[in-house]
C-alpha cells in the first residue's frame, strides 16, 4: 500500500502533538491511507443456547469485512495484513456510550481505545475512526472498553487475524471465539454477575459456546493440516483446551509465534488468551476430532472438527516455525523494577463511574483500587522512560488466577517463583495464586497503557491501573 507523503507528514505532525516526534518510521506510525470498514455497534436478537432468540445480544456489523465463517450476530472476524494499513470506523447505535480496543495490537495510544485515559466516549450515533497500521502477525480481537461486562458478556468480542504474507499455508484455517453466555432456561440473559463471585474466580456463563454456537461441527480436509486459531474471548472462564483424535503441535500464544512448534498436551487460555495449533486431521472421512475444555468438574466438548474428502496425507512433523514478530530484546542488566502487587481490598468503596465499574472494589494493584473509568484517573503506577527496561514484578497475593493484561507493548516472561517458565512473548500473563513473575519490557510505545486482569469482574472491581510511556 502506498502511502502519500502528505500522509506521513500529517501522521508525523499528529504524533508531534504528544511532543515525542515518532516520525513515520516507528513501529506504532497511525494508517490514515486505508478505506475503512464500517463497525457498528448495535444490539440484535440471535440463537445462542440452540433453542431460543435471546433479545438484547450487542455486537457489531459490518460492511465488507465479514470473514466467510461468520454469519450474523458474531462480530465479523476482521482480517488485516501485518505491515498495512487499516482503517476502521466506529459507529455507535447502542443506547450508551462504547470504544473498541484492539486487543494485543501494537498501535499508537490514541487508536487504544480505553476512555478517559486515550479517547472520549463515543456517544450513541456518534462515530470515531480508528486506524493503524500492525507491527505483529497473528491471532488477536477486538472488543469495547466501556461498560464491558455487559457489552462484552452480551456479544461484543470479535476475532482479528493479522495475517503475514510470509507464513506457511495450509490445508485450512479454522477461527474459535470461545465464550459463553449467561441465560435464563428461557434463553434470557439474566444478571451478569454476583457479587460474592465478582470477589472469587468471577461469575460464569450458563451456555458454553464457541462461534455463537453451541457445539459447533467445522469441516477440515482429512489428513490436512489445519490451523486453528483459538481465542478466550470470555469474561470469566480459564479454559484447559485439549484436542481428542488427533494430534497437535502449538505454533503460537497470544498471537507471537513460538519459536519451534511444541506438541500439544493442553492450552491453558485464560480470557484474552490465544493459542495457534496446527491440527493434523484423521485420515478417514468423516472422522471427528473433538476440541475439549478439560478442567476437572466442567469438562465439555466445545467443537469438533470434520474429516472431509479423500485424505491428503499430510505430516505433522513438516510444519515449521512461523516468523518471528518484530521485538526488542530487553537489556536485563540495566533494568528498572516496577511492582505489580495483587491483593485483596477491604475498601469497598461503592463509586459513581459511568462507563461500568460495578459500585465494588474488591480488588487493588499495588494497594490502590481502580475507581472505575473516569475523567479523573489515579496516578499511573509507574512513568517509564521510552527505550529502557522495566522488569515489572508482578506478584499474587490473592488465592485465585489472573490473566493481567497490558495494552500497547508486548513483555517476556523472565521468571516465575513456582514454575519454570519459557520465555514468551505476551501480552496476557495467567498469574497463579500466590506466583511471583518477572515480565520484562522495553518502554517504547509512548502514551499511558492500562494493565488488568481480564477476568472482566475483576477488572471492574479495581484490578486495573496504568503504566505511563514518556
Ligand atoms: Cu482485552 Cu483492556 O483489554
Ligand atoms: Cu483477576
Amino acid at each position: 500500500v502506498h502511502l502519500s507523503r502528505r500522509t506521513l507528514l500529517k501522521g508525523a505532525a499528529a504524533l508531534g502533538a504528544y511532543g515525542i516526534g515518532l516520525g513515520a518510521a516507528s513501529l506504532y506510525r497511525s494508517a490514515e491511507a486505508a478505506t475503512p470498514v464500517t463497525l457498528e455497534a448495535k444490539t440484535a436478537d440471535a440463537l445462542l443456547d440452540g433453542q431460543h432468540l435471546t433479545k438484547g445480544v450487542m455486537t457489531y456489523g459490518a460492511d465488507g469485512a465479514a470473514d466467510a465463517m461468520t454469519g450474523p450476530p458474531m462480530p465479523p472476524t476482521l482480517r488485516l495484513r501485518k505491515g498495512e494499513p487499516f482503517a476502521a470506523k466506529l459507529i455507535n447505535r447502542l443506547d450508551e456510550p462504547t470504544t473498541i480496543h484492539w486487543h494485543g495490537l501494537r498501535v499508537d495510544n490514541r487508536m487504544d481505545g480505553v476512555p478517559f485515559l486515550t479517547q472520549p466516549y463515543v456517544y450513541t450515533g456518534d462515530s470515531f475512526d480508528y486506524a493503524f497500521t500492525p507491527p505483529d502477525a497473528g491471532t488477536f480481537w477486538y472488543h469495547p472498553h466501556c461498560n464491558t461486562l455487559t457489552q462484552m458478556g452480551r456479544g461484543m468480542t470479535g476475532l482479528l487475524i493479522v495475517e503475514n504474507p510470509e507464513d506457511p499455508a495450509f490445508d485450512a484455517e479454522i477461527a474459535v471465539n470461545l465464550r459463553d453466555w449467561r441465560l435464563g432456561s428461557d434463553g434470557q440473559f439474566i444478571e451478569q454477575f454476583k457479587p460474592r463471585d465478582a470477589a472469587r474466580n468471577g461469575t460464569f456463563g450458563t451456555v458454553r459456546g464457541a462461534n455463537w454456537q453451541v457445539e459447533p461441527a467445522f469441516d477440515a480436509p482429512a489428513g490436512g493440516l489445519v490451523r486453528v486459531r483459538l481465542v478466550a474471548t470470555d469474561v470469566t472462564r480459564i479454559y484447559t483446551l485439549k484436542l481428542a483424535g488427533a494430534d497437535a503441535v502449538i505454533v503460537a500464544l497470544d498471537g507471537q509465534p513460538l519459536p519451534a512448534p511444541v506438541p500439544l498436551d493442553q492450552a491453558v487460555l485464560g480470557p484474552g488468551q490465544r493459542a495457534d495449533l496446527v491440527l493434523r486431521m484423521p485420515d478417514g472421512e468423516g472422522q471427528t476430532v473433538s476440541l475439549v475444555d478439560a478442567r476437572p468438574s466442567t469438562a465439555k466438548t466445545v467443537a469438533t472438527f470434520r474429516a472431509t474428502g479423500s485424505s491428503l496425507k499430510r505430516d505433522l512433523r513438516a510444519v515449521a516455525a512461523l516468523a518471528a514478530n518484530p521485538f526488542t530484546p530487553p537489556d536485563l542488566k540495566n533494568a528498572e523494577a516496577v511492582p505489580l502487587v495483587l491483593s485483596a481490598t477491604a475498601e469497598n468503596a461503592a463509586r459513581e463511574s459511568f462507563c461500568g465499574s460495578l459500585g465494588y472494589s474488591f480488588w487493588a494493584i499495588n494497594k490502590v483500587p481502580w475507581p472505575g473509568d473516569t475523567s479523573d484517573p489515579t496516578a499511573p503506577l509507574a512513568e517509564l522512560k521510552r527505550g529502557r527496561t522495566y522488569l515489572l514484578n508482578l506478584e499474587n497475593l490473592t488465592p485465585h488466577l489472573h490473566p493481567i493484561h497490558l495494552h500497547g507493548m508486548n513483555f517476556q516472561v523472565v521468571s516465575s517463583s513456582v514454575r519454570s517458565v519459557p520465555p514468551l512473548i505476551s501480552d496476557t500473563y495467567l498469574v497463579l495464586p500466590d506466583e511471583k513473575v518477572q515480565l520484562a519490557l522495553v518502554a517504547d510505545n509512548p502514551g499511558d497503557w492500562v494493565l488488568h486482569c481480564h477476568i472482566i469482574e475483576h477488572q471492574k472491581a479495581g484490578m486495573t491501573s496504568y503504566v505511563r510511556v514518556v
